[in-house]
């Protein structure tokens, strides 16, 4: 009986986050990224960031109307200062107060923003290591200074890194053996940890179990990288347990703090999340593992777990991320880490105060590309089911044909693909042709959201596309 009791009251709460938590909900954060046409104004995207239940929210600029948006709302913001002007701030205490003057304060507190990140994993780009790594902290503590003299004191500063500043990356096993990279661990890394534990601030980290599980899929479960079982680790430094691969990468980061002297500095996840699509010639991106994932991951952070090396610590956590965002360039997933597509439609229900019980949603489609797709993959012109901007695709055609090796040679006139003479025929043809030569060093099927892939086969008559088995 008192059982029963309880999953009724139990699935009452399930629908009603926002009433159960006293009119706002405390859910973990999402990334609102808007690398992306079409998508919800800000006051939409706003809505739907509460319908999901999301306590904050974390964006890459000081969008205004993004800014004046979240006014009222109590949600817990996350600014950021872009990269390139990171050395102007700290050359100049001027710039930095104008860069508070100009994009915080006019917002603040209405804009309850907590957070101010000074750049987005500057650490993994290798071509301003010399122009921006030395100028990274400097700039914090000019903005430090700032907020200091404008009396703001419930704003936290800090920056975003990837799990690229490990020595061995994002899987180091064990994790009591990570490490900085060497040639940031005393320049950049020491001073940094030495700003964020001076300023009561935490380390931000990107941390994507996806990624280390694909490239591990062989030996690491997906049970494992989904919250789901998958087996146990034991750490043979510190006869720690791991029950999931998200508690390894983040202990590996508090393990490389340590050994620099500051294991005692917070943690917060910038980023993590799961893909809900990719490309054929990628694995486990798919609706079925990021919902999954992402409601794993909201109900366990509501119990404020900590890691197994910092059990219970509270750590901010957000969501990457809002929507699918149609012009992030590189392979398939990146286009599909959203919550909901570009027109605001769910991908599927998510509750991230993580307070509706797994078993009381709806059943998911099943996943289709939990193990690598077998088959011949084309590149063609993409149908978005809107017109096509013949500049554009033009553009993309012209760029195409220019690289690898007679790329273009079957639709010159008289060639046996020259026909139907259009731009987007010849843009098909010039997209795999290009794709299949190039793929093997790293070129994808995108061309700016113009091309796609597809295991239909589109040669027609005497035009031979080529294809090659993924
Ligand atoms: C940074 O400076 C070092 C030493 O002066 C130099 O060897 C290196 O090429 C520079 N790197 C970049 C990206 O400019
Ligand atoms: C699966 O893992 C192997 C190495 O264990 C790697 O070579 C391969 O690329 C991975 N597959 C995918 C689709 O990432
Ligand atoms: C939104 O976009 C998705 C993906 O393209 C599509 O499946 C869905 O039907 C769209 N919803 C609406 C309301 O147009
Ligand atoms: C078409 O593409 C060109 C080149 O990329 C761009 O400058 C232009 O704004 C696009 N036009 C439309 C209507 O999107
Ligand atoms: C094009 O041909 C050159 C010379 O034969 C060769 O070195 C190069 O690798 C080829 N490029 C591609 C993309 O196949
Ligand atoms: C092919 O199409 C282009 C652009 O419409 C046109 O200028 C050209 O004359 C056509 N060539 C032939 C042989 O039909």
């Amino acid at each position: 009986m008192a059982v029963l009791v309880l999953l009724v009251v139990l699935a009452a709460s399930s629908c009603c986050h926002v009433v159960a938590h006293g009119g706002s909900s405390h859910g973990i954060g999402v990334n609102y990224g808007r690398v992306a046409d079409d998508i919800p104004s800000p006051r939409r995207s706003v809505e739907l960031l509460r319908a999901v239940g999301a306590g904050s929210v974390k964006i890459y600029d000081a969008n205004p109307g993004v800014l004046r948006a979240l006014e009222g709302t109590h949600m817990r913001v996350s600014i950021m200062v872009p990269n390139e002007i990171i050395p102007d701030i700290a050359a100049s205490a001027a710039a930095a107060d104008r860069w508070v003057a100009e994009n915080l304060v006019p917002y603040y507190p209405e804009t309850r923003v907590k957070y101010l990140l000074v750049g987005n994993e500057l650490l993994s780009d290798y071509s301003i290591a010399n122009s921006t790594w030395p100028r990274i902290v400097p700039a914090m503590e000019n903005l430090h200074r700032s907020l200091r003299a404008r009396r703001i004191s419930s704003v936290k500063i800090s920056t975003t890194l990837a799990m690229d500043t490990l020595t061995s990356g994002a899987f180091p096993r064990p994790p009591s053996a990570a490490a900085f990279r060497p040639d940031i661990a005393r320049a950049v890394m020491r001073p940094l940890l030495r700003f964020l534990k001076g300023t009561n601030s935490y380390y931000f980290v990107d941390a994507y179990p996806y990624f280390v599980w694909s490239e591990n899929n062989k030996t690491v479960p997906l049970e494992y990288a989904l919250f789901q079982g998958g087996g146990r680790y034991v750490d043979p430094g510190t006869g720690l347990t791991y029950t999931n691969l998200l508690d390894e990468m983040l202990d590996a980061v508090v393990a490389s703090m340590a050994k620099l002297g500051y294991g005692e500095v917070k943690l917060a996840i910038a980023e993590t999340g799961w893909p809900n699509g990719g490309d054929y010639e990628q694995i486990g991106g798919n609706a079925h593992n990021a919902a999954i994932y992402n409601r794993n991951l909201a109900a366990r952070m509501a119990e404020n777990p900590g890691t197994p090396a910092r059990p219970g610590a509270k750590m901010p956590v957000f969501v990457f991320s809002l929507y699918n965002e149609d012009l992030k360039p590189g392979p398939g997933t990146e286009r599909h880490w959203g919550l909901y597509y570009a027109n605001g439609t769910a991908i599927y229900p998510i509750d991230l105060t993580g307070a509706r019980p797994l078993w009381s949603y709806p059943p998911l489609p099943a996943p289709e590309n939990n193990t690598p797709y077998k088959g011949p993959v084309w590149c063609v012109l993409a149908d978005h089911g809107k017109n096509l901007n013949e500049t554009a695709v033009g553009n993309a055609l012209a760029y195409a044909c220019g690289q690898g090796n007679g790329t273009c040679d079957a639709i010159q006139p008289g060639r046996e693909c020259f026909l139907p003479n259009t731009t987007a025929a010849h843009a098909s043809y010039a997209f795999n042709s290009y794709w299949q030569q190039l793929r093997k060093t790293g070129a994808t099927c995108y061309f700016n959201n113009l091309a796609e892939e597809t295991t239909k086969d589109p040669s027609h008559g005497s035009c031979k596309f080529h294809s090659s088995l993924v």
